[in-house]
């Protein structure tokens, strides 16, 4: 996968990582994200998702806070990032993607839900790993009915 090649750039450059040292933000965050990613595309209403993107998501999206808490503009930092890094070598994204990966970081915070099966898939993955703060996902907030389910019965992917 195309998210593959940035991970070692992404470890070196992460704002999150290397001076906020969040945890909360950081890598089990992240890695969290691409699994419920992956789950909620193995629902069966959910069709036409591009992995490469929600995978490029889940390791960008956070990467560049500078706070924990009210930190607006820290999706489009993370955009931003991937932006300074792409070289393009062995692998392009498409126009598509490009824009998709674009709206999925800088609004990811803002509260809204998309009809784009990619970013829905981004935004509901991110939400759904918000129980680590004790607190769970507004179902009104999710973009996916998968992921409706599981914040009305309050339970993430995986769980039994
Ligand atoms: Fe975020
Ligand atoms: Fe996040």
């Amino acid at each position: 996968m195309i998210a593959e090649h940035y991970v070692a750039d992404v470890l070196r450059e992460s704002n999150t990582l290397n001076v906020l040292q969040s945890r909360a933000h950081g890598l089990d965050h992240w890695f969290r994200v691409w699994k419920n990613g992956q789950w909620l595309t193995t629902q069966s209403e959910i069709k036409d998702v591009d992995m490469e993107v929600v995978a490029l998501f889940a390791l960008f999206h956070d990467s560049m806070r500078v706070n924990e808490g009210n930190d607006p503009e820290h999706g489009t930092r993370g955009w931003l990032l991937w932006k300074y890094l792409y070289d393009g070598s062995g692998h392009t994204l498409t126009d598509i993607q490009d824009r998709q990966l674009a709206t999925a970081c800088e609004d990811h915070s803002n509260g809204l839900t998309h009809s784009d099966p990619t970013i829905a898939i981004c935004w509901d993955a991110d939400r759904l790993d918000i129980h680590r703060h004790g607190i769970w996902p507004d179902s009104h907030l999710m973009s996916t009915g998968a992921g409706q389910i599981l914040a009305l019965r309050r339970t993430y992917p995986g769980a039994t």
